[in-house]
């Protein structure tokens, strides 16, 4: 078969080298932005007379043949054609004939192929959006579910201070709302069109830009030919924006991992988001959670992949550049089934509040309440956590909580304790206490879960 671009070659192509050079297997998903793209440079090229009205518009007729045998599962594409672009120009040659061979005036695959990767993202990132909206919608809910559900909080994985456990799903809340806004302003740079830098240096013929971009619905147009059809920077930040929120996930991910094994049991997934052994009859596996999880992985990977792409590239295009879209593909993919599946998770998972708050009640997790109480009383905070410390230790050896300290104990020690000390040592009022802004306070999550719906209504 000949190629479209088959003029000042000899010999005949070989299969495999083909099959090696093409993207058609990966980047036929881009059909529809493709069509897209090349109804708008056409009626630009009618618009500026470059193309007589009636190619233009037999141009038009036959790429919304196309458009309708793409949503028809009509077509069928080939290696031999290379890329996606090449094989809808040959569609087109099957319907219109030799008038066709007009729609690639004042254009090149370079400029076609951006179009199409931003006008794709544009549309991706929109849909990310929605998905991560509704994973911020099922953190708050399970927060207010929680808000008196006491739970050890943790650093260095040991028991350091009893918080709210929505205070612990509202940090994730945060982490969230912070990926959106990371997408939301990448929109801006996605929003940018490349068609008309043609190959690399811009064209002889008299384009409007701005024409085929408005009618794609860009914002902007590249002001500079190399850099538009060399610029894959909007790629790398959504890879990256997207390595960032599956950090985000993946943490979340080790927790419920932690939280439902027999050592915690703190929470208790749905059998939907578990699965059993094949040999041992007792196991409930936080699979979906693992390989959460696991995915984070090819998702920085692909971070990585793009990076060394460019990393070395002389301007304008070169091949490399193909190596774009899988990654991109596989990113998107996996960040939008992750966030369903994490949202699905989290809904349905049973919280075991009595065990959460009894992991509070057998430990020293509350010493800085009886550290702060001496010091409200004057004591030096220092001098307060040496006298504590001294009682974890004798604490430690007779296996005693500072909960069960006799009155007695406790004013030989200081005078300063008196008997209100038990309530200030629960875990309760130890939480209830912590009223600073963006502590775990009652009152401070309340706040939190206000304004987080107001946000989550206002977009
Ligand atoms: N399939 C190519 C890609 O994805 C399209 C652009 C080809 N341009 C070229 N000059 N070979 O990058």
């Amino acid at each position: 078969m000949k190629k479209l671009w088959g003029g000042r070659f000899e010999e005949k192509s070989e299969e495999w080298i083909d099959a090696f050079g093409a993207s058609i297997p990966f980047d036929q998903k881009l059909a529809p932005q493709d069509i897209q793209g090349s109804l708008a440079h056409v009626q630009m090229l009618d618009q500026t007379g470059i193309l007589p009205h009636e190619d233009a518009l037999k141009i038009i007729a036959g790429l919304k043949k196309i458009e309708q045998k793409l949503q028809n599962g009509m077509l069928e594409f080939s290696i031999q054609n290379e890329d996606i672009h090449l094989n809808i120009e040959t569609f087109l040659h099957q319907e219109i004939g030799a008038v066709a061979g007009k729609l690639h005036t004042a254009r090149s695959r370079n400029d076609q192929v951006a179009t199409d990767m931003h006008l794709y993202l544009k549309d991706t990132v929109q849909e990310v959006l929605h998905k991560i909206h509704h994973f911020r919608e099922v953190l708050v809910e399970k927060a207010e579910e929680n808000i008196y559900t006491i739970m050890p909080g943790y650093t260095h994985l040991q028991h350091a201070q009893p918080i709210s456990f929505a205070h612990h799903l509202l940090a994730y809340y945060g982490m969230l709302s912070r990926d959106m806004e990371r997408f939301e302003e990448s929109l801006s740079r996605i929003d940018i069109c490349p068609l008309g830098c043609a190959a690399l240096a811009g064209t002889t013929f008299p384009i409007d830009r701005q024409y085929s971009a408005d009618i794609l619905g860009f914002s902007a147009i590249y002001q500079n030919s190399l850099d538009g059809v060399s610029d894959r920077d909007f790629i790398l930040e959504f890879l990256s924006n997207a390595s960032i929120l599956m950090v985000h996930l993946s943490r979340l991910c080790e927790e419920l991992i932690l939280w439902c094994s027999h050592e915690f049991q703190f929470v208790e997934l749905t059998d939907t988001f578990s699965t059993g052994s094949s040999i041992m009859p007792q196991k409930k596996n936080p699979d979906m959670a693992e390989l959460i999880r696991g995915k984070s992985g090819r998702v920085f990977g692909n971070l990585f992949s793009l990076l060394t792409v460019l990393k070395g590239l002389p301007l304008a295009y070169n091949k490399d550049l193909q190596e774009d879209k899988e990654g991109m593909f596989d990113t998107a993919k996996t960040i939008i089934t992750s966030l369903d599946v994490l949202s699905g998770m989290i809904q349905s998972m049973r919280v075991q509040k009595d065990n959460m708050s009894q992991a509070t009640e057998k430990d020293f997790s509350n010493a800085t309440e009886l550290a702060d109480y001496l010091a409200k009383k004057g004591v030096p905070f220092r001098k307060a956590h040496e006298i504590v410390g001294k009682l974890v230790l004798e604490g430690t050896k007779t296996g005693t909580y500072l909960q069960d300290v006799p009155l007695t104990h406790y004013q030989e020690i200081s005078p300063l304790i008196e008997a209100d000390i038990y309530n200030v040592l629960s875990s309760h009022t130890a939480v209830e206490k912590r009223n600073s802004v963006g502590g775990t306070g009652f009152e401070q999550i309340k706040k939190s879960i206000t304004t987080a719906k107001k946000h989550l209504a206002a977009n």
